[in-house]
């Protein structure tokens, strides 16, 4: 280990990426405030059991992947592995709940699970989360899932595709559970995966969505969800899906979609990108009724959806960077002086650009001015700084003339000379 050395599973950004993350959260936020979201920052750590309590003690994030430690007091903490939670805990604490109808809050920052980190995959990673509390309505459902495909159009991101699942409720999910159960005992146990055949006895329902092809092509036959939700639930699902029908989106049932956190009740949902690798999930989410109460909270329905930043990175396109308006080449004492303030009072104008800060020979300070990219180099030398002027040369077409320093803004701002 070396102290110049990240730790695995936790990256760096520079541009293009950083570019991209700054894209996402502007686009986020100005589309998501359409829909009244506003936006709530939470701290990283919270206290163990806040995960433990919301996301499952059975859940593969509780039991592997969280990064837990004590405080000095023995407390365990934990830095957050998702957004929910915390939102949950910042909603309840605050008391939002009787002050607001609906809540609509948007979050986003990093997030922290110990996974085996591949592309697409991340020990440190990045979620925009968005919760919309105080409504068991399917039309909250189904504005917040038209709000994630319009925030992914304004990003010009295609070939996505929506599914959908409804998990059912209280009432009618253990129903389904002792279903599966069932099927899953009757079989034989070689058919399982290890994590499978233990999770059969503590959660199920997760055995519908594991990944190895044993346990896939066992499921293919087992009791599915939404022939046995009850008729509340049906009727839920069926309004989400005739919402978005008539938005004109497009949208596959899929019955294996349970999710991996155990809060999920009714509605559920995935976006799903081809192009990214093993890691197909660009977002998540879906409804929580009793997440709050579980909490400790009210009794408050909601829906959310979180969306991972470093996968729809990886669908943006390399945004180009601005190009800097000057570069400004000052030679001799007084060349740095006057450039030190005239610089830094175009920018103050609105303009972008750089001085040198070495006192390179001229030849080598023209070519660090070629080098940044900038539509004009301006010039100090020992003449323009005795007359007040400045020599102004496009770096593409290679023109040049003397302006007077007090001239250069309105030049660089219009292309035309100040009489
Ligand atoms: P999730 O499905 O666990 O849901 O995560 C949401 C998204 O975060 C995933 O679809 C994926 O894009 C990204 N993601 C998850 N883990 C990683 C990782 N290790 N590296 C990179 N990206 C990752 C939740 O977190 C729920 N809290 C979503 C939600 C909000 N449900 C209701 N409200």
């Amino acid at each position: 280990m070396s102290t110049t050395q990240r730790i695995k599973g936790f990256a760096d950004m520079f541009p293009p990426e950083s570019d991209a993350f700054t894209r996402m959260e502007n686009t986020g936020r100005e589309i998501f405030a359409r829909y009244g979201f506003v936006e709530l920052r939470t701290p990283i750590l919270e206290f163990t059991e806040l995960f433990q309590r919301s996301i499952g003690e059975e859940t593969d994030v509780v039991q592997k992947e969280m990064y837990t430690f004590p405080d000095s007091r023995g407390r365990l903490m934990t830095l957050r592995p998702e957004a929910t939670a915390g939102v949950m805990r910042a909603y309840a604490e605050s008391g939002l709940a009787g002050r607001e109808g609906v809540s609509r809050l948007f979050s986003c920052g990093p997030m922290f699970r110990h996974e085996r980190p591949q592309k697409g995959r991340l020990r440190q990673f990045h979620q925009i989360n968005c919760e919309c509390l105080g409504s068991a309505s399917p039309f909250a459902d189904a504005e917040l899932i038209s709000m994630l495909l319009h925030f992914f159009r304004a990003l010009r991101l295609s070939g996505l595709t929506l599914n959908i699942n409804s998990l059912g409720c209280a009432v009618c999910r253990p129903h389904f559970r002792e279903a599966l159960l069932r099927y899953l005992q009757s079989l034989d146990p070689a058919a399982l995966c290890e994590d499978c055949s233990r999770r059969m006895h503590t959660n199920p329902l997760r055995v519908l969505d594991c990944k190895q092809a044993s346990c896939r092509a066992v499921v293919e036959g087992a009791p599915r969800l939404l022939d046995s939700i009850c008729p509340d639930c049906a009727e839920h699902f069926s309004t989400v899906q005739k919402l978005l029908d008539r938005q004109g989106h497009a949208f596959a049932l899929d019955h294996r979609l349970v999710r991996g956190l155990d809060y999920y009740c009714r509605t559920t949902f995935e976006v799903v990108s081809s192009q990214i690798g093993a890691q197909t999930a660009v977002a998540g989410g879906g409804r929580y009724d009793g997440l709050v109460k579980s909490l400790g909270g009210p009794d408050v329905p909601g829906v959310g959806f979180a969306c991972g930043m470093e996968r729809l990175a990886l669908l943006l396109d390399a945004p180009s960077p601005a190009p800097l308006d000057f570069y400004l080449v000052a030679l001799e004492e007084e060349g740095g002086l006057q450039g030190h303030a005239l610089a830094q009072t175009l920018r103050e104008a609105g303009l972008r650009g750089e001085m040198n800060f070495s006192r390179a020979s001229w030849k080598s300070l023209m070519r660090q001015a070629g080098k940044s990219g900038a539509r004009y180099c301006l010039i100090l030398g020992p003449d323009e700084t005795a007359r007040g002027d400045i020599v102004v040369k496009n770096l593409e077409s290679g023109e040049q003339n003397t302006l007077g320093q007090d001239t250069v803004c309105h030049f660089l701002q219009t292309g035309t000379i100040h009489d």
